[in-house]
């Protein structure tokens, strides 16, 4: 993609029943990665996140605190959900809620529109109701209950009964666009990703869609749908709308065009809701579909998909007080490839802290600063002729950045750090071979220990370049160390280009410290 494009992200909307756990931040994180990478290039970027807060699930809970739902909203996203985007240090554009009147106008907009349009019919409906999912089940989703719901049906994902629902609500023909979705699978291959959730998705549509209930008559934490003003919206149909209302849908039609489509992050749990009914929305408004949905896997604890309800979360600030905002961003990251589930432990943490951040990156920053210190006085050494190992590292800087780029273009955050990582294990290679505290020894090397100085310089400012969407704050202090201002101003994918300073300062306090004692066993 050339520099320049519209980049629109977006993050699920987070409900605001209960506080954030690490499988939310790592939502948050792949999302900010990938915008912050995006945004280095030049593109014209724009990372939306916020907060879902209409529907039963959430009334329930404020209703047990004896508080109303919005005031359970607002504080909720002030102390909890905002918090979570400085913890882990998101820099998104806009944080949108559903209690926003901006959002609250859109959907009405929207949903007058399909109803006039002739989308939208009156009719009657009896299911099993899953509050935890705010979903209808079919019978094939439930199993049989355990413990204290022995001998009941339950719901697989939550593990607690069903309700059963008979109402009069508002359908939207969502069967009319069984062939149009099917359609668009087939003519954007890559419309849902990975291939395993598209598989899913077009095996479920391939068995046929039902007209979706739309609207709730027997509570009212909702948006009112415009026409009838005794039903409240269903919370999927007003969630899935955050993405337009917040880029100016039926009020600011330029803003619209500049971002929209966007391309969606969500957990595969989810993946259904946007790669099934939101085109399926879109599609009978006759908007653009999005660009492309990617179903990530699940953090697992012990084996089991995290989460509040199990009682295996674990808050994201439990791993940032230990090992700080850059580790957490980078281990998961690292850790896990993208789009598959992958399981969390405070001793996997702890080991590749230790050997991939503290000893394989911070270290070599360290060293390589500290000796243009030491042997140049921090005045940055001119390169005097290039050898082949001086060439192969400027190789292995142009191969990387560009490979990186490509990486992260398919969504393939880990492989994107694992590529980057050859740059520092080459560095680290070369110091060893190189030995320039032994070229150091003889006046008559001098011109090689420049040469091989100012190409560690080089490869560790490149290096700088590349890992500030994942490590903004270690790669920021190490820019500045090299005599550089403001990182984010060097395009990421001319990474190899940048034009060193005349001095150094050698890094104080190491990128990474060392940590005594990491919370072992916490989880
Ligand atoms: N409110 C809906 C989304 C509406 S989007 C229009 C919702 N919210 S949620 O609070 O339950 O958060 C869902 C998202 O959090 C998941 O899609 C996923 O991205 C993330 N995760 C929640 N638990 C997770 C894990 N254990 N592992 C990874 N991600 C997880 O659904």
């Amino acid at each position: 993609m050339p520099a320049g494009d519209s980049f629109f992200i977006t993050t699920p909307i987070f409900y605001v029943n209960d506080v954030p756990h690490i499988g939310h931040a790592y939502t948050e994180v792949a999302s900010d990665v990938l915008a912050r990478w995006h945004r280095q290039r030049g593109d014209d970027t724009w990372l939306l996140t916020g907060t879902d807060e209409h529907g039963q699930k959430i009334l329930r809970t404020a209703t047990s605190h004896d508080v109303s739902p919005k005031e359970w909203a607002d504080k909720l996203v002030e102390e909890s959900w905002k918090p979570l985007l400085e913890t882990v240090n998101i820099a998104n554009d806009d944080f949108i809620r559903t209690t926003d009147a901006r959002h609250e106008t859109g959907v009405q907009l929207f949903l007058q529109k399909l109803y006039d349009d002739g989308f939208i019919y009156q009719g009657e409906f009896e299911g099993f109701y899953c509050v935890g999912c705010e979903e209808y089940k079919q019978p094939s989703d439930l199993v049989d209950g355990t413990g204290p719901f022995e001998g009941q049906q339950v719901c697989a994902i939550h593990s607690k009964p069903v309700e059963v629902l008979k109402e009069s609500n508002y359908f939207f023909r969502m069967s009319d666009f069984e062939q149009p979705l099917l359609d668009l699978y087939a003519s954007q291959p890559d419309f849902v990703q990975p291939a395993s959730v598209r598989n899913e998705i077009v095996q479920f549509v391939k068995q046929g869609l039902r007209d979706l209930s739309i609207s709730r008559a027997s509570f009212d934490w909702g948006i009112k749908v415009p026409w009838d003003e005794s039903h409240v919206v269903y919370v999927w149909f007003d969630a899935l709308l955050n993405y337009v209302t917040a880029t100016g849908y039926g009020v600011d039609q330029e803003e619209f065009d500049r971002r929209w489509p966007a391309v969606h992050i969500v957990g595969k749990d989810i993946a259904r809701f946007h790669a099934v009914i939101w085109p399926a929305m879109l599609l009978a408004a006759g908007l653009p579909v999005p660009k492309r949905v990617f179903g990530h896997g699940w953090l697992l604890v012990g084996g089991e998909k995290m989460s509040k309800s199990k009682l295996t979360g674990i808050a994201p600030q439990q791993i940032t007080d230990t090992f700080g905002v850059d580790a957490f961003r980078y281990y998961f990251m690292r850790a896990i490839t993208f789009g598959q589930d992958g399981n969390f432990s405070w001793e996997d943490i702890s080991a590749r802290y230790q050997a991939e951040l503290a000893n394989g990156f911070g270290n070599l920053a360290s060293r390589i600063t500290a000796m243009v210190g030491r042997y140049f006085d921090g005045t940055v050494p001119i390169a005097g002729d290039l050898q082949p190992a001086d060439l192969a590292i400027r190789e292995t800087e142009l191969r990387v950045t560009r490979e990186a780029d490509g990486a992260i273009e398919r969504f393939a955050i880990n492989e994107a750090l694992a590529v980057i990582w050859e740059l520092v294990d080459a560095l680290n290679g070369y110091i060893t071979e190189q030995e320039p505290w032994v070229l150091a020894k003889s006046e008559a090397q001098r011109e090689r220990l420049a040469t091989v100085l100012s190409t560690s310089l080089r490869g560790l400012g490149t290096l700088a370049v590349l890992l500030s969407p994942f490590i903004p704050e270690a790669a920021q202090k190490l820019w500045q160390s090299i005599g550089q201002g403001e990182l984010t101003s060097q395009p990421i994918d001319r990474a190899a280009e940048w034009s060193s300073a005349p001095t150094v300062t050698p890094l104080a306090a190491g990128l990474f410290p060392r940590i005594e004692q990491p919370e072992a066993g916490a989880a």
